[in-house]
């Protein structure tokens, strides 16, 4: 994962203690690299003096590469970044390992870029990770586990991804601490219970300007989510139902245990024991019939060749 990406700190990981002895590969100043490379704790020094990249400003560990055309992801940010803007730019991928040094990383705003998706790992060695901003892109699903290593996160906004239409059960597993989820203005139709319920911390979700379809499968997230609205802010007078017709327009919070009255027209337990039942004594019934016009037909046909001999 990430061997491409020309990053110092993966080469720290790879190479070991070594490292200290071997010339940075990703630092584009050498006169800085001599300087470090002549001192013992030569590490420190080389972290505190990572050049800014081009186009971008870095100032108390805040790098702001926004509004740049950038098409790609600067290479080789201060190892200190505690807050990364890559906002407003055109960017469509992010390199595996991408932030991999960046372990300070608190703030990571990738919003209105082309991103499609993330790849696998991206935050594994972002543990202090707490905001992620990805509105404003191009996502069309959220997979299982996308965020599973960014345990420490307090925010994610997903909102104004047009083209975002599933997000997995799975999607944010393991995010404990999440205090805001914005699902806000994508493409959802259904989103499934499981994605929300194991998020203990939850405190704001935002799912208004999606065209939801109220139909049965969203009755236990409606559900939930009307138990859970004292304690969780939500948006919802904006989110509608977009269907089905009988809804149309409604708001998701309107909806009440009657508007589901239909999806529980189905047999209950009871029913299905009847059937069963009902089932059973048939085909008893039937092999009970069977048996007896067997014998029947049996006794017959003796009589009948008895009666035949008899002639004879
Ligand atoms: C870092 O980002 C957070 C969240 O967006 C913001 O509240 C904070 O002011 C930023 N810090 C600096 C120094 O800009
Ligand atoms: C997105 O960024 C472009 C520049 O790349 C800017 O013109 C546009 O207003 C931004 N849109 C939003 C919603 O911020
Ligand atoms: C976004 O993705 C969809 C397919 O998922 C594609 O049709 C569309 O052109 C993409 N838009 C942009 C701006 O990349």
């Amino acid at each position: 994962m990430g061997s491409s990406w020309p990053c110092c700190c993966w080469q720290r990981i790879e190479m070991g203690p070594a490292w200290s002895q071997l010339v940075r590969p990703c630092s584009p100043k050498p006169a800085l690299l001599l300087a470090s490379l002549l001192l013992t704790a030569g590490l420190a020094l080389a972290d505190a003096v990572a050049s800014c990249p081009v186009l971008c400003t870095c100032r108390s560990q805040v790098v702001d590469c926004s509004s740049q055309r950038l098409f790609s992801v600067p290479p080789d940010l201060p190892l200190d970044t505690r807050n990364l803007s890559l906002a407003h730019n055109r960017i469509a991928t992010v390199p595996p390992g991408y932030l991999t040094c960046y372990g300070e990383l608190r703030v990571l705003d990738l919003r209105n870029n082309s991103l499609v998706e993330l790849p696998p790992g991206l935050f594994l060695h972002a543990k202090r990770l707490a905001h992620l901003d990805l509105s404003y892109n191009n996502f069309s699903h959220v997979p299982a586990d996308m965020f599973v290593e960014a345990r420490g996160l307090l925010r994610i906004d997903l909102s104004h991804n047009p083209w975002l239409r599933k997000v997995h059960p799975k999607a944010f597993q393991g995010l404990s601490q999440l205090r805001e989820l914005d699902l806000s203005y994508g493409g959802l139709a259904f989103l499934s219970l499981e994605a929300l319920e194991g998020l203990p911390g939850l405190v704001t979700l935002q799912i208004g300007g999606n065209p939801w379809v109220c139909g049965c499968t969203m009755e236990p997230l409606l559900k939930w989510l009307r138990n859970r609205i004292q304690r969780c802010t939500a948006d919802s007078q904006l989110a509608e139902c977009r269907g089905p017709p009988e809804v149309e327009g409604a708001p998701l919070f309107s909806l009440t245990e009657e508007s589901f009255k239909a999806c529980h027209l189905t047999l209950t337990l009871d029913d299905y024991l009847f059937i069963a039942f009902v089932g059973f004594v048939v085909s008893i019934a039937s092999v009970a019939t069977n048996f007896l016009l067997g014998i029947t037909a049996n006794c017959c046909h003796r009589w009948n060749k008895a009666s035949e001999e008899e002639e004879i």
